[in-house]
């Protein structure tokens, strides 16, 4: 979940994504909460060797090392992925290294160009990013701007996203297995 703003939009549309995914039988999924976290912004010298100087860093990187993969759900914030979520992936390195991603976003224009600037991140991190991206318009998926009503073509396009992140979260395992850091 990409937003630590007060009120945000962004449970009811995490919340949507983990509803649907924990059904399926070929792979389990938890929901992240960024706030649970508390990474203050970003103060470790050496990320990238996993030398961590804070209990917050090693609390972070035991979590997401321990998955084949992730689903980013993000607002888009001036054209990029919030700040919050930027700094949280940036306080790993080897951790995201050779797993695969999916996208949900949402905003005026669904998220779109967040997600397209955040997909040139992924590329650093080593993380294949599928194709599909699930995409939510305040003007269609959203009464009032703030409740959440997803219209039911989303459910398809997420079913799709799903398969193909979870067959390559599996394929990317071997790549780890023989991966020179
Ligand atoms: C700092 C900030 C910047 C924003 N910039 C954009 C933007 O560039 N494009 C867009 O579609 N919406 C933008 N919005 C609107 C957000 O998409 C909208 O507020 C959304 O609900 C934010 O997600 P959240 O409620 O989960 O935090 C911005 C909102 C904030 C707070």
């Amino acid at each position: 979940m990409g937003s630590t703003r007060p009120g945000r939009n962004g449970e009811a549309v995490a919340k949507w994504v983990y509803d649907h995914a924990s059904k399926r039988a070929d792979a389990s999924f938890e929901l992240l909460d960024l706030h649970d976290y508390h990474l203050p912004l970003f103060d470790e010298g050496l990320p990238a060797f996993r030398q961590y100087q804070h209990d917050h860093t090693r609390t972070w990187s035991e979590k997401i090392d321990g998955f084949d993969g992730y689903v980013f759900v993000t607002p888009e914030y001036n054209h990029g992925v919030p700040g919050a979520l930027k700094n949280a992936i940036d306080y790993l390195y080897q951790e995201w290294n050779n797993k695969a991603a999916a996208f949900v976003s949402y905003g005026h224009e669904g998220g779109a160009r967040a997600v397209e600037h955040f997909r040139a991140t992924m590329v650093e991190l080593q993380i294949a990013t599928v194709r599909g991206q699930v995409m939510f318009r305040f003007e269609t998926d959203f009464e009032n701007w703030t409740n959440f009503r997803p219209s039911s073509r989303h459910e398809e396009a997420l079913a799709g996203q799903l398969d193909q992140l979870v067959t390559w979260s599996r394929a990317l395992r071997t790549v780890r297995d023989q991966s020179v850091q």
